[in-house]
């Protein structure tokens, strides 16, 4: 049937995409379950018992709003982070923070830019609230902060993105040299510093919630193991603050997520059980890598990038794997398509891949 209705010159501009083919997509495709599932970096360790327990309970209240404040989550994180309240906002995932963030900062026609082959829900936001993307590539199988100045600076960039640490390659840039990139910062662009992996990583930049020249994303759904519960939050000056709070989806964050975050922050001993498993875990895929003559990144996440050499060599690694019934990611972005990503699983789960990988590599 015609239809008169038309789309924005914006969204009619776009190309069909979407950043990620998800596992279950996948499954319908290939009419089979997975059996491992290491490809998104989701923690195989879950939630903390007490953060279940208090989704469980929040379940009953399912017929109400979740507060749109989030209050209580943001008073624990206060506390937990040494950071007024008046400069956190919750938001479904760094994905719908992106997202914020973009809207809030980035005109129509104006620039962003990121490395070449890093996350691509950030790249995703940009095309689709009208940005410019300028990309630069890695350098070393790292984010060349140098690079990324300098491509702020030559198109006038409103926004510098970068993950610290790193998704795809599990790299990570220490304090200073963090600091030494906001020193650097031309005057008109923000850093979006998305610290998805931040609690596998060694210690972090220390908090300056005054600071106007960066916003930094934290999430749930890595260390926490909560990302199907969708939570994260955005650490910026109260103003930047009021100015997401003008535009955001207030009733987008449901309240068993909101209690489940809460359980899960003041579960201490559960997180650091994840983050020792998480640390001998690398270690043990480094090892199997060695073992079959190959290299692994230097990871400060909760994944680790196997390189395969090539990239045909690393899409033919991944397809044998997904014939298996593993779930793994290959890279994007040129110098990086090599690289095979693989989430640390349980110690099961790792033989599991172990001997999977062994048997495709033959
Ligand atoms: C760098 C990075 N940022 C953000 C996300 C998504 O975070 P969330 O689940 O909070 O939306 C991921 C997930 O893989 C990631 O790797």
């Amino acid at each position: 049937m015609p239809d008169a209705r038309r789309f924005t010159s914006l969204v009619s501009a776009l190309p069909a995409s979407v950043p990620f083919v998800a596992p279950e997509a996948l499954e319908r495709r290939r009419g089979e379950r997975l059996e491992l599932r290491l490809g998104a970096n989701e923690s195989t360790f879950g939630p903390s018992p007490r953060a279940l327990a208090a989704m469980r309970t929040e379940l009953e209240r399912a017929s109400w709003y979740g507060d749109p404040e989030s209050f209580e989550l943001r008073s624990a994180l206060s506390l937990h982070l040494g950071v007024p309240m008046e400069h956190m906002v919750i938001g479904s995932g760094i994905d719908d923070l992106l997202g914020l963030v973009v809207r809030t900062f980035l005109e129509p026609g104006s620039c962003a830019v990121t490395s070449q082959g890093a996350y691509p829900t950030f790249n995703y936001h940009v095309a689709g609230y009208g940005g410019h993307l300028e990309t630069v590539p890695y350098r070393d199988d790292r984010n060349d902060v140098e690079a990324l100045l300098d491509a702020a600076r030559r198109h006038d960039a409103r926004l510098i993105y970068l993950a610290n640490p790193d998704n795809p390659t599990g790299s990570w840039h220490d304090p200073a040299a963090i600091s030494a990139l906001l020193d650097a910062l031309p005057e008109q662009a923000l850093l979006l510093l998305d610290e998805a992996y931040v609690e596998f990583a060694p210690t972090p930049l220390p908090f300056d919630p005054e600071d106007p020249r960066l916003v930094r994303l934290r999430t749930f759904s890595k260390a926490y193991g909560m990302a199907g519960a969708r939570i994260g939050y955005a650490v910026a000056t109260q103003r930047t603050i009021a100015a997401f709070d003008k535009v955001r989806l207030h009733f987008g964050v449901n309240r068993v997520a909101q209690a489940g975050a809460l359980s899960a922050l003041a579960d201490r001993a559960f997180l650091e059980g994840v983050l020792e498993e998480v640390t001998w875990g690398r270690e043990e895929y480094a090892r199997l890598a060695a073992s079959l003559g190959l290299t692994t990144l230097a990871s400060a996440t909760n994944f680790v990038a196997f390189d395969l050499g090539t990239p045909e060599r690393a899409r033919s690694v991944a397809d044998g794997l997904l014939a298996r019934r593993v779930f793994v990611r290959t890279s994007g972005g040129a110098s990086l398509n090599r690289l095979v990503r693989v989430t640390v699983g349980t110690p099961a789960e790792r033989r599991r891949f172990g001997h999977a990988f062994q048997s495709v590599l033959s």
